[in-house]
């Protein structure tokens, strides 16, 4: 029996696992995977070694990679009968609900569903192909099959675009940016689903959606879409104004647990900067006069800006529609994901916990016909 007292909201500071995966240090804005900072591995890695350090605990050696590069690269196609059933999809849907659709269509057609890492290694290569044929098929044209030679990044991209754009090198940097933070939202929620010893694609479906929402992965695409509907410089001290006398959050700002700059964001604003010297990029002034308004404002709150601010500007740089920002995220997290689905298996123990009841007590039942009675007669 617990007292009203003690219910920590949002399970904020609540301590769920002992895991070896990342370290993240919200004070001093710093994100490791196994050891290893965040930007160095942007920097100087690429996805799949990154994947392979986060699966497995180390960098892989020449060998290993080759592994996992030709693994992944053998996992791409979808089944057949899978992208028949995307094809009725309303053209409409967006691309998280048809990601979330597909992964658990898949497990239909895919028999082995276990919490393994052959299932992980499958899910990474295959919700890219998800994404990148929806935006085939959304935009009514034919899908283009994965290229076995291509790496990861390289052949999502051709998938989608039909060649390999010169952005590829940075594609693949957000994508070792977005595969892994922790015991956030969406990574508790494929954990909860695993720990009742379900299957990997129900605790992956249960992670897409948890990312949909815009307080989670959701976020980057509210930003552009504000970025849009501030529309210019000029307008953009009037907006947040309005913003903050209306009480209203402001996307792609503050994190429950870094209380200083993203170092993602930190990484994602000077790429964006070193770009802009060459071509303007369009909202990015913008968003840095947002940013100047919101760390003087809320300087006392702690809020910055977060992973979900720069993405998406980078993303419509590249000519990526905003709908598909989420998506992006995903198929990197569920690198992270898996991850800890696997890790915590080791000490698998039900997520279960409790809520204080603030409900009526001691009532009686009543029939159904003896209260309509009893309401006809008053
Ligand atoms: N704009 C304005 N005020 C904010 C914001 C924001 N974006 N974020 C937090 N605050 C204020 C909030 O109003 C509260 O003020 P007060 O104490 O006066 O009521 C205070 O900061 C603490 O907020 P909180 O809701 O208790 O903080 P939280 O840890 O529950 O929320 C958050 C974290 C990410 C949900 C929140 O910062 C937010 O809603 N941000 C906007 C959505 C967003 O960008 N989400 C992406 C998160 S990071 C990447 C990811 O997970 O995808």
């Amino acid at each position: 029996m617990c007292t009203d007292g003690e219910v920590k909201w949002g399970l904020e500071g609540v301590v769920v696992t002992v895991s070896s995966i990342s370290y993240l240090d919200g004070e001093r804005g710093k994100l490791c995977y196994r050891g290893f900072d965040v930007e160095d591995l942007a920097l100087n890695s690429s996805f799949e070694e990154v994947a392979y350090l986060l699966w497995f605990g180390s960098l892989p050696t020449k060998e290993e990679l080759n592994w996992l590069s030709s693994e992944l690269s053998k996992e791409r196609e979808l089944p057949l009968e899978v992208v028949k059933i995307m094809e009725l999809f309303p053209r409409d849907s967006h691309p998280m609900d048809v990601l979330r659709s597909v992964v658990s269509i898949l497990s239909l057609y895919l028999k082995d569903n276990s919490l393994s890492f052959k299932n992980a290694i499958s899910l990474t290569s295959k919700m890219a192909t998800i994404a990148a044929y929806w935006y085939r098929m959304k935009n009514g044209l034919p899908i283009i099959p994965p290229d076995k030679r291509l790496s990861h990044a390289d052949n999502f991209l051709y998938m989608m675009f039909g060649e390999v754009p010169k952005f590829s090198h940075l594609f693949d940097k957000m994508l070792i940016l977005h595969a892994e933070q922790e015991i956030n939202a969406s990574t508790f929620s494929a954990m909860v689903t695993s720990s009742t010893l379900s299957d990997m694609y129900s605790a992956v479906v249960s992670a897409i959606g948890t990312l949909k929402g815009p307080l989670h992965g959701g976020a980057n695409e509210r930003v552009l879409e504000m970025l849009e509907e501030i529309g210019s410089l000029e307008n953009v001290e009037g907006y947040f104004n309005a913003m903050v006398s209306r009480r209203e959050r402001i996307m792609g700002f503050g994190h429950r647990v870094y209380k200083t700059y993203d170092p993602r964001a930190k990484l994602m604003r000077k790429w964006l900067c070193e770009l802009n010297e060459g071509q303007r990029v369009k909202y990015l002034d913008i968003a840095l006069k947002l940013e100047e308004l919101v760390l003087s404002r809320f300087k006392d709150k702690k809020i910055y800006p977060n992973v979900d601010f720069f993405s998406g500007i980078l993303y419509n740089h590249f000519g990526i529609p905003k709908e598909f920002f989420t998506v992006l995220f995903a198929i990197a997290r569920v690198v992270g994901w898996t991850a800890h689905i696997i890790e915590y298996q080791q000490n698998n123990r039900l997520f279960r916990p409790l809520a204080i009841y603030s409900g009526p007590t001691g009532l009686s039942y009543r029939e159904v016909k003896e209260q309509i009675d009893k309401e006809v007669a008053l």
